[in-house]
């Protein structure tokens, strides 16, 4: 199919990728920076980024790509993915302005290199294992099948008015279709933003109008854990308030028949009458791929902007070094495609990469806690990639429900989204990889498009030590900032942790506010992108992540700002006020606990404005943004300037009060006090309960 559409790899063609530069040597030689081999990591990679690189080891490769970044990726991005027209020039980028560009002047679509590239060799390859949430129903898609449905699903996006550059907001669980979805935006040009689907009705309302979108897809219900969830229903709300929105697309997961408004289409009905081939629109390297909302530390959700090579090409590579992939994996990343994890490990790097990818509609304790194990022996699954809340949760079971399933598929297993504690670290390695799994923790962002430190590749012989994501993956530069400013020098070492080169997968921008791009991560250190996170970089050079340094909490490993929940209880007639923290819970890593000013009038009825809180944040945000506790105090403590200081009431609510700090800024120190008695109640109020 790739040679009907005329697409072919420039791999096969002269490299010309540098404008004016002297053609690619044919074989890549590392010059001698007076270290010896010897020292190297000897490790040869058995499959090279590229043939140019053939008999490089790891080491000498990571060293190229800090050296000559653009001479590593140009070749990779050459062999690896396929263009209409190749690039000219390899990047163009300004870490002090936000200005971010990769591969300039070359053409390619993304479903080109997630579908027909694989289709025109091996067709009948599964590309999809749909999980359903019954254990033992599971469905195998095809890469055929899944780039027929995908091209159907692109002619209806057309017949209803989507074209290159739309966007098209994609609310629905993990299954085929919704990949289909996906795919069938970038056969169009068109951009998707899926919203997890446990968002609430305006949530959803909130970024389609952001983002502008002309359509939503859907589906009529979604299944999990049993239980039926009226998704269509959700996006009937949201889009009453969406202008925008000219056409609602629904899939049909369950039997369940949905009442159709003028907007809505049923989707298989509408795809069965279109061709089953789409012409993919060549797409410029840096045209819009998709966008992705996310929580920063202030104001609402940020439209996180992917593009579409240099993040095609970091997942792909991403996902094969950090994981080990190899050709005939199974690979199962049992995120959802709501986060990024979802995206980039789910989708693109497994699709890209022509793997077979598991989609895992269910929960991990559905119907029993053994449900992930059973899943990894039917399925066979060698790469496990999950988070550590399901980890922490899990561990609480007996190990039998562990040990009675067969693991022997496992060749790797990876952690992602929050830190993973040594409880949970020792766990998954020892019970679920019987100490012969490499356990990888990987860090990285919706803004870093795929893994950035993670403990593969590794050197030979390197170790993988608990809690530990350890070392930067190849082009990422790491640094560590300290409150003036400054470069942190040396090791075991603490600061903020900062990326100073560009790489190919970062964040392009924020829809529509480039502004606050540059200000939320150009800004604070300038000539680098700052990750919101610190890390402590050990004695021995490795890295570890120590949380958020800004106001983001990670509930059960999704990612939210403070100053939402805040905004969601403001919205209450009789709170004037309210700040909320992030404290730690044994198995969700982090909840959030809201301190809650009450007009003097209503102090009375404390229980019942609680409950309207928690409605409240259910319905502005998500469920599972509902805050575990909240204390009614009379007033919140405030610099001179008014400013909340949430620092201190972090410390009250995770009862370190012997370590406040220094309180003296305070305009009313004797406030914290007052939090500190309110606390103590409310502690022994639980106590009794
Ligand atoms: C946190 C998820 C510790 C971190 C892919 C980051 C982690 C935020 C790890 C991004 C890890 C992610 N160890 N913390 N291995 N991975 N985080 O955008 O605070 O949903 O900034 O992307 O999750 O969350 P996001």
């Amino acid at each position: 199919m790739a040679a009907r559409c005329g697409w072919r790899s420039v791999y096969f063609l002269p490299l010309c990728y540098r404008a004016g530069a002297a053609p690619l040597r044919r074989r890549w030689e590392l010059p001698n920076h007076g270290v010896s081999s010897q020292n190297r990591g000897n490790r040869h990679i058995s499959s090279p980024p590229s043939p140019a690189f053939a008999g490089a080891t790891y080491t000498e490769l990571r060293e190229l790509c800090a050296r000559e970044p653009d001479t590593f990726w140009g070749s990779v991005a050459s062999h690896r993915l396929t263009w209409s027209s190749s690039f000219q020039q390899v990047s163009d980028c300004d870490l002090n302005t936000g200005k971010i560009r990769w591969f300039l002047g070359g053409k390619l679509n993304v479903s080109v290199n997630c579908l027909d590239v694989h289709v025109a060799k091996d067709p009948e390859k599964v590309a999809l294992i749909w999980e359903k949430d019954e254990p033992g129903t599971e469905e195998r898609v095809t890469y055929r099948e899944l780039l027929e449905m995908t091209c159907r699903l692109a002619n209806t996006l057309k017949h209803h008015g989507v074209g290159r550059g739309d966007r098209v907001a994609i609310y629905m669980p993990v299954s085929p279709i919704a990949v289909a979805a996906m795919l069938a935006c970038t056969r169009i040009g068109a951009v998707h933003t899926v919203v997890f689907a446990g968002f609430s009705s305006e949530a959803l309302a909130g970024r389609i109008q952001d983002a502008q979108c002309k359509a939503v897809v859907t589906c009529n219900q979604g299944v999990r854990g049993g239980r039926l969830i009226n998704l269509k229903a959700t996006v009937d709300a949201a889009v009453k308030s969406c202008p925008s929105v000219q056409s609602v697309l629904v899939a049909q997961r369950t039997n369940h028949s949905t009442p159709m408004g003028k907007l809505d289409t049923p989707l298989e009905e509408a795809m069965s009458k279109e061709s089953a081939e789409c012409a993919p629109e060549p797409m410029d390297s840096e045209d819009m791929l998709f966008m992705l909302y996310t929580s920063g530390s202030t104001g609402k959700p940020k439209g996180i902007v992917h593009t579409q090579a240099g993040y095609l090409l970091y997942a792909s590579l991403t996902h094969q070094y950090v994981f080990d992939y190899s050709p005939g994996d199974v690979f199962g990343c049992v995120a959802d495609i709501g986060w990024i994890t979802g995206h980039s490990y789910v989708v693109y790097g497994p699709l890209s990469n022509g793997a077979t990818t598991v989609l895992f509609e269910s929960t991990p304790v559905y119907p029993d806690p053994g449900r992930y194990w059973e899943t990894v022996e039917r399925l066979k699954i060698n790469q496990f990639y999950g988070a550590p809340t399901a980890i922490r949760l899990l561990l609480k079971y007996d190990e039998n429900w562990v040990k009675k399933y067969d693991r022997s598929s496992l060749k790797t297993l990876g952690s992602v989204g929050e830190p993973i504690n040594n409880e949970a670290w020792e766990w998954f390695y020892n019970v679920v990889g019987d100490r012969r799994c490499p356990l990888v923790d990987t860090w990285w962002q919706t803004e870093t498009g795929g893994v950035c430190i993670a403990p593969h590749p590794a050197e030979e012989g390197a170790e993988i030590r608990p809690a530990m994501a350890m070392r930067p993956f190849f082009g990422i530069q790491l640094a560590l900032m300290d409150e003036k400013g400054k470069t942190i020098t040396g090791n075991d070492v603490s600061g903020a942790l900062c990326i100073s080169k560009p790489w190919p997968g970062m964040a392009r921008t924020i829809f529509g506010d480039h502004q606050r791009f540059v200000e939320a991560y150009f800004k604070p250190y300038p000539g680098h992108y700052f990750t919101g996170d610190g890390a402590y970089r050990s004695k021995d050079g490795y890295y570890q992540i120590t949380g958020r340094m800004d106001d983001v909490i990670n509930i059960s490993g999704h990612r939210l700002g403070t100053a939402e929940i805040e905004d969601a209880l403001d919205e209450h007639p009789d709170v004037p006020e309210t700040a909320v923290v992030g404290v730690s819970h044994d198995i969700k890593g982090e909840v959030a606990f809201a301190f809650v000013v009450l007009k003097e009038n209503v102090s009375e009825q404390q229980g019942k404005v609680i409950e309207e809180l928690k409605k409240l944040v259910a319905t502005k945000i998500a469920k599972y943004a509902v805050p575990d506790h909240f204390l009614v105090v009379k007033r919140l403590p405030k610099t001179r300037s008014g400013k909340i200081m949430r620092r201190i009431l972090r410390k009250v609510a995770m009862e370190q009060t012997d370590s406040l700090g220094d309180v003296s800024t305070l305009d009313d120190p004797s406030v914290v006090m007052e939090i500190i008695e309110e606390h103590q109640r409310y502690k022994s109020r639980l106590a009794k309960a």
